[in-house]
């Protein structure tokens, strides 16, 4: 039977880059969808950017640019970023969307008149200098039970506890610095309190992964804490329909993101919205996510649904963090990999895909990407075994056979094995347990090769009335590396294309497993897939290095040099910080990890050449959107040329004759505008601004920093 899917990934925030910890969730969610499609279902993959909330409206206000122009740039830049990696959506739209509009309004009414929301005066931290409702991530201060200086008001990184934001010692704006004051005003409430019952009883119908609702029931009796889900103006989202001057949290209409982002995709594609959301439907709805916003997605998004008359989802598959080299990726070590830094370096994205499907096993545990494992793997694996099978026997096929696979194939048990594994391995896409879908391909194509290895066409080849067993062999090998192609096909989307091509045969599907291929044209073999360059490597973490200040230890007033990264790689975005929830934090309840400091030994710090630099120069380069060309003088004679981004802070005649710290011996890099000798730093972090450092007076170009 054929079954009607609908697919979402979590939507991006359009405050930052793509960076590899979203691209495995997509590359998860897609290699699924491809999977369904392949089955023969009618399977739909929609996405949109996030685009509402205060972290977004003040980064557009920094940039000065509307939030509009923000987000559509952002979008576009998502888009291909995603796209660079195969990742195919039937539609990847936005939360500030129309259709998103009317389904948060309607969903709102919904709840509304069920008598699930509920108005309370609360009180919070106000800015008066920047005449705005802080968010808990936008306070600071000192933690309320170890006393740590400088946390966040949501949370305590160095002790872990949980709190709110007037709890905080000493709060000040991180926007502004000042002290900022407590003022009430009335919010709207979801009342998640009464969902108990349904909730209860859906995470109990099967649909999550036992880690997921073993959180769950944690949840469940710690008791369900109603929603906030409104915010003051000045706020970039929704305005509530019956409550001027109040407007959507961005979470509540983030999911009805994955409505709307549908309703677009059914009105291209003549589809009927109800068939797919109303509450008796009979398709099916799946949500991939991350460990940290599980809390949105089981408790807020199924109640949301089901008190608003819709249907609910038939399972969330969540999925652990990314690491890098066995660590959290990090701005410092370069191991905070955009998407565009990869695809720049002109490493092939389908590496990337094998390597995390070869990971992937539909658990919530952590993936680490081990850039060694990641060079070998693919090399081995792709390169050394799968390509290998074709590039040995089709040339046989082209010079002695005219390029047509033999009428009769042999009977060799390696052939209707690989024929069979198709039902396991097509269980374990559909499991999520890519990893031993991999598994299992990859001991067949050992076989394969050892067939190979034990029927040495080449040496068959040199007697010529060994024609015939030479013509079954080669064909034999072809039709095992069609198979494992169709097999490799929910990975590797465009390198099956390109086996397609060469062996001259339709789009295969997932049922042609049960047929092989016998007096067939196929063309010349051209080389499918090259050996990973470790070069490529690790110029793509010299693209993602920023320096950070190696001085606190908590990691919070570390604001990461931002500036640094844009001068190195003029496309990367903007700061993203690691933690994922600039915008989320009113839950106290998510599984956001908590940072962990890294530590360098003093060694590691002497290694880094800081100057004090005079800025002798400074100016606006032609076609670039971010970056100032600098000169500066740190009394070596001729002065150095630096790019760095800062162009959205400092107009560039402010610059000249003041003093900063460059790193001086980092290694010199070839830009499109010209070569960069170093870079300077500033500061930045979740609050808007880009602060170039400055010694104190007295210094002189050319001392040292240490
Ligand atoms: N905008 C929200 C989601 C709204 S869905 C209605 C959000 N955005 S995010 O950009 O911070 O994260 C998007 C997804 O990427 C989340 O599922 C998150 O878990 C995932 N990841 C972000 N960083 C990640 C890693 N380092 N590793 C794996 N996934 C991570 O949350
Ligand atoms: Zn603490």
């Amino acid at each position: 039977m054929t079954r009607k899917i609908l697919v979402t990934s979590a939507l991006p925030y359009a405050n930052g880059a793509i960076h590899l910890g979203h691209l495995i969730e997509h590359i998860q969610t897609d290699i699924w969808v491809r999977f369904q499609n392949l089955r023969g279902h009618e399977c739909y993959y929609v996405c949109a950017d996030d685009t509402h909330g205060t972290p977004i409206m003040l980064r557009a206000q920094n940039e000065g640019i509307s939030p509009e122009d923000l987000i559509a740039r952002v979008h576009d830049e998502h888009l291909r970023d995603f796209t660079g990696f195969h990742v195919h959506y039937d539609s990847y739209h936005s939360t500030h969307s129309e259709e998103n509009r009317e389904f948060s309004a309607l969903v709102y009414r919904k709840l509304r008149d069920a008598g699930l929301i509920e108005r309370k005066t609360i009180e919070q931290y106000y800015d008066e200098s920047q005449q705005l409702f802080l968010p808990d991530r936008f306070i600071k201060g000192q933690c309320p039970r170890c006393g740590a200086a400088d946390q966040y008001g949501d949370n305590c990184e160095v002790c872990g506890a949980t709190y709110s934001p007037t709890d905080l010692i000493n709060p000040v704006s991180a926007l502004s610095g000042t002290k900022p004051v407590r003022r009430h005003s009335e919010h709207y409430f979801f009342r998640l309190g009464e969902c108990g019952d349904f909730l209860r009883e859906w995470t109990r119908a099967g649909h999550l992964q036992r880690e997921a609702s073993n959180k769950l029931d944690e949840w469940f009796t710690a008791g369900l804490q109603n929603w906030d889900i409104s915010r003051d103006a000045p706020y970039f989202g929704f305005e509530i329909p019956d409550a001027p001057g109040k407007y959507f949290y961005v979470w509540l209409d983030a999911p009805i993101g994955y409505m709307a982002s549908f309703q677009h995709l059914a009105r291209q594609k003549g589809l009927n919205f109800d068939d797919w959301w109303q509450a008796d439907s009979d398709t099916e709805l799946y949500h991939f996510i991350g460990k940290d916003i599980l809390y949105f997605h089981a408790l807020f998004w199924p109640a949301m649904l089901h008190f608003s008359g819709h249907r609910t989802p038939d399972n969330i598959f969540v999925h652990g963090f990314l690491t890098v080299n066995g660590a959290k990726m990090s701005k410092s070590r370069g191991t905070f990999i955009t998407a565009s830094s990869y695809l720049d370096s002109g490493l092939n994205p389908e590496y990337l895909r094998y390597y995390f499907a070869s990971k992937l096993n539909g658990s919530m545990e952590d993936i680490d990407l081990n850039l060694d494992d990641f060079v070998a793997r693919v090399n081995s694996d792709l390169v050394g075994k799968f390509v290998n099978i074709a590039s040995r026997t089709a040339g046989f096929i082209q010079q002695r056979f005219d390029g047509k696979l033999s009428a009769s194939l042999p009977d060799t048990p390696l052939l209707s094995d690989m024929q069979q594994a198709a039902d396991s391995i097509a269980d374990a896409y559909q499991q999520l347990d890519y990893g031993r879908a991999i598994r299992d391909i990859m001991h067949l194509t050992d076989r394969a090769n050892q067939y190979v290895n034990d029927h040495k066409p080449w040496e068959i080849a040199k007697q010529a009335e060994k024609d015939a067993e030479l013509h079954e062999i080669c064909s034999v090998s072809l039709n095992l590396f069609r198979l494992l192609t169709l097999y490799l096909k929910p990975v590797l989307p465009q390198l099956a294309i390109d086996a397609e091509q060469f062996l001259s045969i339709a789009p295969l599907r997932w049922q042609d497993a049960q047929t092989l291929l016998s007096e067939h044209h196929i063309l010349p073999y051209r080389h499918l897939m090259a050996r990973v360059d470790s070069k490529l490597v690790a110029n793509m973490l010299a693209a993602n290095v920023t320096q950070s200040t190696a001085t606190s230890t908590t990691n919070t007033t570390t604001t990461p040099i931002d500036a640094t990264s844009k001068a190195i790689s003029p496309k990367a975005t903007a700061p993203t910080t690691m933690t994922n929830d600039t915008t989320t934090a009113t839950t106290t309840a998510t599984t956001t990890a908590t940072t962990t400091a890294t530590t360098i030994s003093i060694d590691d710090f002497s290694k880094i050449d800081l100057r004090i630099a005079r800025i002798v120069n400074a100016e606006h380069v032609e076609g670039a959107e971010k970056l100032l060309r600098l000169s500066l003088d740190i009394g070596e004679g001729n002065p150095r040329q630096v790019f760095a981004g800062i162009k959205s802070a400092y107009d560039p005649a402010s610059l000249i004759g003041r003093l900063t710290v460059m790193v001086a011996n980092l290694t010199p890099r070839k830009m499109k505008f010209g070569l960069s000798e170093g870079m300077v730093l500033a500061a930045s972090g979740d609050a808007p601004g880009l602060f170039l450092l400055s010694p104190d007076n007295g210094a002189q170009p050319g001392m040292r920093v240490k």
